[in-house]
């Protein structure tokens, strides 16, 4: 198989959303928005340096379905976005960055289920995408979840996820985050 560089596929990640970053998905706020507003709220909050990295890049999927489909979106099926850009990244990020990106849907479900005010604080596009993802979790599903060793990391990814989706620009722009992206991607994991 060939193999890929880190700095080949940084610049890769960069020309995604470039390419795709302006599109909304099913929000208001653009992607590459959402990312770094997202990924700002971690850095303000303290997150280390894999935690704002998957806060940057939890929404990949998205962006990777996008490419796929030459920008065509359908909001009624679930695009599996946490699994698809978990493993995009997987061949470049350890699991402190791929394993709270592949769990911020469950933690959204988690969050809805046993917070009682957490669903209201949702976007509207958020809550048309809880529908597909399944819901609020049982009482079994909401046990597993809490056992699994990224549960807090995605927690917290997820709580960033819902502040990042102001209309007022920041003024960030995905290079603002290189020093991140840098410090934890490796040639191959
Ligand atoms: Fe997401
Ligand atoms: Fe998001």
């Amino acid at each position: 198989m060939s193999s890929v560089g880190r700095n080949e596929f940084l610049a890769r990640l960069r020309e995604l959303y470039e390419r795709w970053g302006a599109n909304r998905y099913d929000e208001q706020v653009s992607q590459l928005e959402h990312a770094v507003q997202c990924a700002h709220h971690a850095r303000i909050d303290g997150a280390d340096a894999a935690l704002v990295v998957a806060t940057l890049l939890h929404d990949i999927g998205h962006l990777l379905a996008l490419e796929n489909s030459d920008g065509s979106v359908d909001v009624s099926v679930n695009d599996t976005h946490e699994a698809t850009g978990a493993a995009y990244l997987a061949r470049h990020f350890s699991p402190a960055v791929t394993a709270p990106i592949a769990l911020h849907v469950e933690a959204k479900r988690y969050l809805c289920t046993v917070e009682d005010d957490y669903f209201a604080s949702l976007s509207v596009g958020s809550v048309r995408s809880l529908a597909v993802q399944g819901g609020r979790m049982s009482p079994d599903e909401v046990e597993r979840f809490q056992r699994h060793p990224a549960a807090e990391r995605a927690v917290a990814l997820r709580r960033w996820d819902e502040r990042g989706k102001s209309l007022t620009p920041s003024g960030l722009s995905f290079d603002d985050f290189a020093s991140e992206l840098l410090a934890v991607s490796t040639d191959v994991t």
